[in-house]
């Protein structure tokens, strides 16, 4: 790292406020800290992020899918950092994933500019638009975006009300054209960096005050559909049923016992639903959304071909018919090492201790190192919470978090020329 570190202050009762504040921007029926990118409320903590991107001193513009970018200008290399995160949660999540990234960024931005240190590079900010999935079974759409990853077939894609993913995003005036013409252009970026919350154990574990990502999970998400035949609760015979309940059920035993074989391999049902939902009818139609992560695309791939042919195993056993779509493979992504290198050596530099990590969570990061080097920070979260209303980092690790991010963005800005970012494509 650079011999001489830059005194630079961060002010953690800054970071607390503006948490605060975006915490109190809930979608008020829903538990937890709800502000999922669809909802009612996403828009107005985005134009509040955008507010204060102003008053840091930021430049700032919303591109066709809806992420907001705030521009510091640098001194001139005509060469760019990003930095950023995302606001949008899922329904009952917490105050601090992606918000401390995209809050963390800001107080960057502040420290850099009260300390009177001047990046070459211009620093961009970035608040991605709707990180989290969504009903649709889609997350990280505004990242997908930039980096050209969003396709029409995306739009497409349907809840269980027939409406389209378009459809959907016009209600949050994200216009669904614009949103596949957002590719970003990335000439002269340098690096990315995101600031986290780790979201499980293994830096609390470890008595770390940062991680340094590796890479991130791969993510393979399916939708299934079960259609059998409606029956009286009472007087159907057991061997005569076409239950579509029973076969959806035992999918859902099927992707906890694959996910087990697998290595650092995850499996989650997270949507089931019956149809008709009556206690004394047999389910006609079941509908199953779930998924696989894992740091091995061939495993991912090998749990694909195994819960598909489960499902279909699951239905032949009842008469049931089964439809298995997969969303297309979201590929494990590794970081850049030239980027982790240069933020492990920060991190050691402040007398931070950390560890490297592999992240199971999915991040814009994983969107951004497409295009970009990247590198990603982690802090830790109490008892590993996260998506729940426990999510908690304390303060102080907030706090030396941005400090090591704010710190890392110097010493990229300084690294003449930018380091071998190996583990990037090219
Ligand atoms: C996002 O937080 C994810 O990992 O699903
Ligand atoms: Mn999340
Ligand atoms: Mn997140």
């Amino acid at each position: 790292m650079s011999p001489a570190l830059p005194s630079l202050t961060v002010e953690a009762d800054r970071v607390h406020g503006e948490l605060e504040a975006l915490a109190a921007l809930v979608e008020p029926d829903l538990p937890g800290w709800t502000r999922t990118a669809l909802g009612p409320v996403d828009r107005q903590a985005r134009e509040l992020v955008r507010r204060w991107m102003r008053d840091a001193g930021l430049e700032t513009h919303v591109d066709g899918a809806g992420n907001i970018f705030g521009r510091l200008r640098g001194t001139g290399s005509g060469r760019t950092l990003m930095v950023g995160s995302h606001t949008d949660t899922v329904v009952g999540g917490g105050r601090f994933d992606g918000i401390v990234g995209v809050v963390g960024a800001l107080e960057a931005v502040r420290a850099l500019r009260e300390a009177d240190v001047r990046l070459e590079h211009d620093l961009v900010v970035v608040d991605f638009f709707h990180e989290e999935p969504n009903e649709f079974g889609l997350s990280c759409v505004g990242s997908r975006a930039m980096v050209g990853e969003l396709t029409q077939a995306h739009l497409e894609l349907r809840d269980e009300q027939g409406r389209t993913l378009a459809d959907a995003l016009a209600t949050v005036d994200v216009d669904p054209s614009a949103l596949l013409a957002a590719r970003h252009d990335f000439t002269g970026v340098d690096a990315f960096v995101e600031l986290h919350i780790e979201q499980g154990p293994y830096l609390e574990e470890h008595g770390s005050q940062i991680g340094l990502v590796e890479s991130i999970t791969g993510i393979s998400r399916f939708r299934a559909l079960f259609s059998g035949q409606a029956d009286h609760a009472g007087t159907a015979p057991m061997d005569r049923r076409r239950d579509a309940g029973c076969a959806a059920a035992g999918t859902v035993l099927a992707v906890e016992r694959i996910a087990g074989e697998g290595m650092q391999s995850r499996g989650t049902s997270g949507q089931l639903t019956f149809t008709p939902a009556a206690v004394n009818v047999v389910t006609e139609r079941a509908e199953f959304r779930g998924e696989f992560r894992g740091p091995e695309a061939e495993w991912l791939r090998s749990a694909q071909d195994a819960l598909t042919s489960a499902a279909q195993d699951e239905g032949a056993r009842r008469d049931v018919d089964v439809e298995v779509e997969w969303l297309p493979l979201q590929e494990p992504m590794p970081m850049s090492g030239g980027v982790v290198s240069v933020l492990g050596d920060v991190v050691d530099g402040l007398g931070l201790s950390s560890t490297r990590l592999f992240s199971g969570a999915e991040h814009d990061a994983a969107l951004m190192a497409r295009a970009v080097p990247t590198g990603m920070l982690f802090v830790p979260s109490r008892d590993g919470r996260s998506h729940c209303p426990e999510e908690w980092t304390d303060l102080p690790d907030v706090a030396a978090g941005v400090t090591a991010l704010t710190h890392s963005l110097v010493a990229l800005d300084r690294r003449d020329p930018p380091p071998d970012w190996d583990g990037a494509p090219g």
